[in-house]
């Protein structure tokens, strides 16, 4: 590999700036070409490609979202679109491309490295940590923090008012950011997609504290839990207990916004570099993770979205903690 092309791709997460600048000034490091592409693979169908220099990734470490931006590509589910993807890198000679993103975009990545002569390598960046053979993907740590500091303020100002607030946090199918984010603020009760939600104890246990006059109560719910999120769950809550003053507060977008932290800027360096490293040493086709503080590479076809393993612990925890 003498040319490496890295691109964004799926829902941007904090530290992909990171990861970015680590494969580009690794590939420099080495003596290769490095080119971006712009907006996932949309660029490379596109040909929207444009070759980068060290100072191109100055001042970025520190930023949240993408100086390549990102996208989700439908021409590059078609063949054509591949094929056209494919012509723009081998004009210039690009023979290796670093893809970060999710799962989505680890199976686009799959597919065009098993049609065409460029391998691919995945780094993990979303925020929901669902991706299978990290313990950490790049962007999770910084919206987790996020949602605590949020839910800290909805605390106090749920405090003053002795009301139940009912916050819900990202995670289409994934639970990762409600669990962590619950424990870390003393939730009373945390919702995710993984498990299915009794909100008959729910209600019960409501019911209970409000007998004894613990009138502050947090709900962190997952959007995707199978009530539908955190409008849903209060539906049911003001219908049984009308007596009880509640409010939502949907964090959305500002999980997915902001600084990298500390640990964010650290894989994504670490896992851009690793990333240069596998292209050049043949390690072809893999996801870079990180596992037990190691570097850990999985196949791309088994890079796929991790269905979460319900620590049950974690769950008994929420509970003992919150009574
Ligand atoms: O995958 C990251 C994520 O933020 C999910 O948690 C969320 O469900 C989804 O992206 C939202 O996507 P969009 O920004 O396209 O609405």
């Amino acid at each position: 590999v003498t040319k490496i092309g890295v691109l964004t791709s799926g829902g941007d997460s904090p530290g992909m700036n990171a990861a970015i600048r680590a494969v580009v000034r690794t590939s420099l490091y080495h003596g290769l070409e490095v080119y971006g592409v712009l907006r996932g693979y949309n660029g490379m169908v596109e040909d929207d490609i444009f070759k980068m220099e060290s100072r191109s990734v100055a001042n970025i470490i520190q930023r949240g979202g993408t100086i390549l931006k990102t996208a989700r590509s439908k021409d590059f589910y078609e063949y054509d679109g591949r094929k056209r993807a494919y012509d723009n890198l081998k004009k210039r000679g690009i023979n290796g491309l670093v893809v970060i993103g999710g799962d989505g975009s680890f199976n686009g990545a799959l597919r065009f490295s098993k049609e065409f002569d460029i391998p691919c390598i995945g780094l993990p960046g979303t925020i929901d940590k669902d991706i299978a053979g990290t313990d950490f993907t790049i962007g999770f740590d910084t919206a987790v923090n996020t949602a605590v500091e949020a839910i800290d303020k909805i605390r106090d100002t749920a405090d003053a008012h002795d009301r139940l607030f009912i916050i819900e946090v990202m995670g289409r199918d994934a639970g990762y950011i409600a669990l962590h984010s619950g424990i870390a603020t003393g939730a009373e009760h945390i919702l995710i997609p993984e498990r299915k939600t009794d909100i008959e104890s729910v209600i019960a246990s409501l019911q209970e504290k409000e007998k004894r006059k613990k009138l502050v109560n947090l709900i962190v719910v997952a959007e995707g839990d199978e009530f539908g999120g955190a409008e849903q769950v209060a539906r049911v809550v003001k219908e049984k207990m009308p007596n009880v003053d509640a409010r939502v507060c949907i964090l959305g977008h500002i999980q997915r916004g902001g600084s990298p932290s500390c640990i964010d800027r650290l894989i994504a360096s670490r896992m851009g570099y690793h990333a240069v490293e596998c292209l050049l040493t043949g390690k072809h086709n893999v996801m870079v993770g990180i596992q037990n503080n190691k570097m850990h590479y999985t196949p791309l076809e088994n890079a796929v979205k991790a269905k979460q393993k319900i620590n049950e612990e974690w769950m008994r925890i929420v509970k003992i903690l919150a009574s």
